[in-house]
């Protein structure tokens, strides 16, 4: 009888410690760190728009710090011998060099690495196909990708939470109460804050003659107006500006650039947009990539079978390989040699030394 009553008094406890106002039981081991995080602003040359970004991932100074260490952080790897700085080098232009890129069990994939300056402005897919809509679905793509980093994410999450550093920093950029509460998705969102300060410094050659700070030679000056057309009646019209336009030599839209050879939808090696749209008509479609640093980002195409900046010209001159979709913009022009290496003159003067020294973007180990 008295145990009855014990029991129907430990109920009526429980049930009234219920309340809105009771402290909350199970305190989190990281709240004693104080959550202060400082809102801050993408940085970007003058004449760029303001970059857009998710609501629910504003920038912090924390946000982006810790992006930053696991951005250069070899724990997201398998074997802990690669990051995303693999395959992304800052004096590359955040590229890697390799016609294809090969991840953590030295296996090739079938794909070139992409330079990641100015991707925060890319809204129209991630990926030469854009299968990722947002650079936060894209972070997640790497770690578990077998020919990337080859690992998993519960893995991954098991590290950092018992990391000595990592519970803290997420705790001091998103406020999580516990290391508990480290996921995938906080880690992604971290990452792409700080790919969002990957930006062009607004210092190249050609954006400091674009704000009369400096010159262009002649043949800078010729291969420019080739590449944009601006001489109609004098020059012949190299075409290239309509998809690599300004402000960041990119439309970011999808073309057939007549790269590969095959007849039919089904004798290409990597279909490119169609995986993701299932659609015919994209067969043989990429995302059209940003020529600023491109003298560093070879080789090129999203297989990289040109290695010289020439043999992209030279591609580009005789119009391809005549596949059933190719764009219509992509069709033989008539340069001459020295035309041909005025455009690559002013290709040269696309390349942002400042983005490449940037210390705010460089390994945070080192
Ligand atoms: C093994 C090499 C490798 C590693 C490691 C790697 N990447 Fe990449 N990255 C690539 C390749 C290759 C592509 C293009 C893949 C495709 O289009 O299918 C790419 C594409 C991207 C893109 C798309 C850029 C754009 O303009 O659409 C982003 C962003 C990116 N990587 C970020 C990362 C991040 C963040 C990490 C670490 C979590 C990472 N990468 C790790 C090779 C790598
Ligand atoms: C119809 C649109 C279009 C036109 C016109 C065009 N491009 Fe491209 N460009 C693309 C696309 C799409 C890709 C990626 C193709 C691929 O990888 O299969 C590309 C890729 C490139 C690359 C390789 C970039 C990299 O990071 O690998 C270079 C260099 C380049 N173009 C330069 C030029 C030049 C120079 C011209 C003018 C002679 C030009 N493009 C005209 C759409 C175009």
């Amino acid at each position: 009888m008295k145990n009855i009553k014990f029991i129907f008094l430990f109920l009526i406890t429980v049930i009234l410690s219920c309340g809105k106002d009771q402290p909350v039981i199970d305190a989190g081991d990281l709240e004693y760190i104080p959550y202060e995080p400082h809102a801050t602003e993408y940085k970007r040359p003058p004449f760029y728009p303001k970059m857009e970004y998710p609501a629910d991932n504003p920038p912090t100074l924390e946000g982006i710090a810790l992006g930053r260490r696991l951005f250069y952080d070899p724990i997201l790897s398998r074997d802990s011998t690669m990051g995303c700085f693999s395959c992304h080098k800052q004096e590359l232009a955040f590229t890697d060099g390799s016609a294809t890129s090969i991840g953590v069990d030295g296996i090739n994939g079938r794909r070139s690495s992409m330079t990641l300056v100015d991707v925060g402005f890319n809204y129209k897919g991630m990926f030469w196909d854009g299968r990722a809509a947002s650079l936060e679905e894209q972070a997640l793509g790497p770690v578990t990708d077998p020919v990337e980093l080859h690992t998993t994410w519960p893995e991954v999450e098991q590290k950092l939470r018992r990391h000595n550093a990592y519970p803290q920093l997420f705790r001091k950029a998103f406020g999580i109460k516990d290391r508990k509460e480290i996921t995938k998705e906080l880690a992604a969102k971290a990452i792409a804050q700080f790919e969002r300060t990957i930006v062009s410094t607004g210092e190249s050659k050609y954006d400091r003659f674009k704000q009369n700070k400096d010159f262009l030679d002649f043949d800078e000056s010729q291969g420019l107006d080739m590449f944009f057309d601006k001489q109609p009646f004098i020059l012949p019209d190299a075409q290239c500006g309509h998809c690599h336009n300004e402000p960041m030599f990119t439309t970011n839209d999808y073309f057939n650039n007549g790269i590969s050879l095959a007849s039919y939808a089904f004798q290409f090696f990597d279909k490119g947009r169609a995986e993701v749209t299932l659609d015919t008509n994209d067969v043989g479609k990429f995302r059209t990539p940003t020529l600023r640093n491109i003298m560093l980002t070879g080789p090129y195409m999203h297989d990289g079978e040109f290695k010289s900046i020439e043999e992209v010209m030279d591609h580009y001159m005789s119009g391809g390989h005549p596949t059933p979709k190719r764009d219509p913009l992509i069709a033989e022009i008539q340069l001459t040699h020295e035309q041909r290496e005025q455009i690559i003159a002013f290709l040269k003067t696309l390349t942002d030394d400042a983005v490449l020294r940037d210390t705010t973007l460089s390994n945070p180990y080192k």
